[in-house]
């Protein structure tokens, strides 16, 4: 048996446009994968490719090994959810969560028993006899869950499920949609041009750019290791500075290192890449801090993220813990940034 869910080589073309090149990736049994990425970066295409509703130009998709590339969309054992919510406006909400038990021939009495239970692990008990108009947003995207898994498939496949939801509701939804997943065990594909969600929800996230794959890896290598300047600015905030190796010595402006023993070679250009909590003031100017004017503060409630502006670096953005024993600093004021190189990432461009 291969993979539970493969993709090997996919390639999608519309005329000139490639929406989607040299796609492949294998996703384990239970398996959380986000593909995250900008509008038009491919995401929905690889998914529909996946669910059968679009053909690629090339390569395969396969579930347990087993290709399903022209297998009908209906034979593939997989839940979708899309952004919006698709019911149906004339059923009440236990008929539009029974209806895909009802495409495979359930009878009513299981189907309605199945529906409850649905809706009962969405904590929408006693809404079944309602018509989708006379719910809230919120709650129609739970009625489309409860459908998309109420037959309980091996893959389920969303994409951007919440984007039309507002923030508290949708942070409650991420928590929702994933212990209904750990519940169920089925393998999920979630879409999102969201980091924060993919950060929050993802065992692993694909990050995409221009129809490719840029970089795959667990949340937490994702936003430590970036392995290019696109990955670095899309997920979480980042300072690009630009630096190179001269003569044996990292050189980032004025301001000389010894190079790291990971670090980059001699003739090396290219940015280091720090993030917003990296930075530290600095007790005194000078040196390897790097002298900056505050221009704007935001309360992030346990921290602080300030914006700076460095005659050598230019726009900085550093976060600070509150209660570090010292004062908030406000608009105007000068300070220095330091930081350890250890924390750096050496990124191409
Ligand atoms: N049916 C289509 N015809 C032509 N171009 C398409 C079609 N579907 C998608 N595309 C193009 O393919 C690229 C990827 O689209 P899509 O997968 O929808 O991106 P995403 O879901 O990441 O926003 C975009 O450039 C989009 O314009
Ligand atoms: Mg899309």
């Amino acid at each position: 048996m291969g993979s539970p869910l493969s993709f090997a080589g996919i390639g999608k073309r519309y005329g000139d446009v490639a929406a989607l090149t040299d796609f492949s990736l294998d996703v384990a049994a239970g398996e959380f994968v986000t593909f995250l990425g900008p509008s038009g970066s491919g995401k929905t295409t690889a998914l529909n490719i996946l669910a059968g509703f679009i053909d690629p130009t090339e390569g395969e998709v396969a579930i347990d090994g087993v290709p399903i590339t022209r297998l009908p969309s209906d034979k593939r054992n997989i839940g979708m959810v899309f952004q919006s919510y698709s019911l149906f406006p004339h059923m009440n909400v236990r008929d539009n969560v029974g209806f895909p038990l009802r495409m495979r021939g359930v009878v009513r009495a299981r189907r309605d028993h199945l529906a409850e239970a649905a809706l009962a692990m969405v904590r929408l008990e006693g809404f079944g006899d309602r018509k989708p108009h006379e719910l809230s947003g919120g709650q129609r995207q739970r009625v489309a869950f409860a459908r998309a898994v109420v037959f309980e498939p091996q893959v389920l496949l969303m994409d951007e499920p919440l984007g039309a939801l507002d923030l508290k509701l949708r942070e409650a939804m991420q928590d929702e949609i994933r212990q209904v997943q750990r519940r169920i065990g089925c393998t999920v594909i979630y879409v999102t041009h969201d980091q924060g969600e993919a950060l929050a929800m993802s065992d692993r996230i694909v990050v995409m750019s221009g129809g490719r794959i840029a970089q795959v890896g667990t949340p937490a290598a994702i936003y430590d290791q970036p392995q290019n300047t696109f990955v670095a600015r899309f997920v979480g905030e980042t300072n690009l500075l630009p630096a190179s190796v001269v003569e044996g010595e990292l050189r980032l402006g004025s301001k000389v290192f010894a190079v790291p023993a990971d670090g980059p070679g001699v003739g090396w250009q290219g940015s280091v890449a720090l993030r917003p909590e990296h930075f530290a003031r600095a007790t005194a100017a000078g040196g390897q801090a790097i002298s900056c004017t505050i221009l704007d503060v935001a309360f992030h409630g346990g921290s602080f993220r300030y914006v700076a502006e460095s005659p050598e670096f230019g726009r900085l953005i550093f976060q600070e813990q509150r209660g570090q024993g010292h004062e908030p600093l406000a608009p105007g004021q000068a300070t220095a940034l330091g930081f350890s190189m250890d924390k750096a990432v050496f990124l191409n461009g």
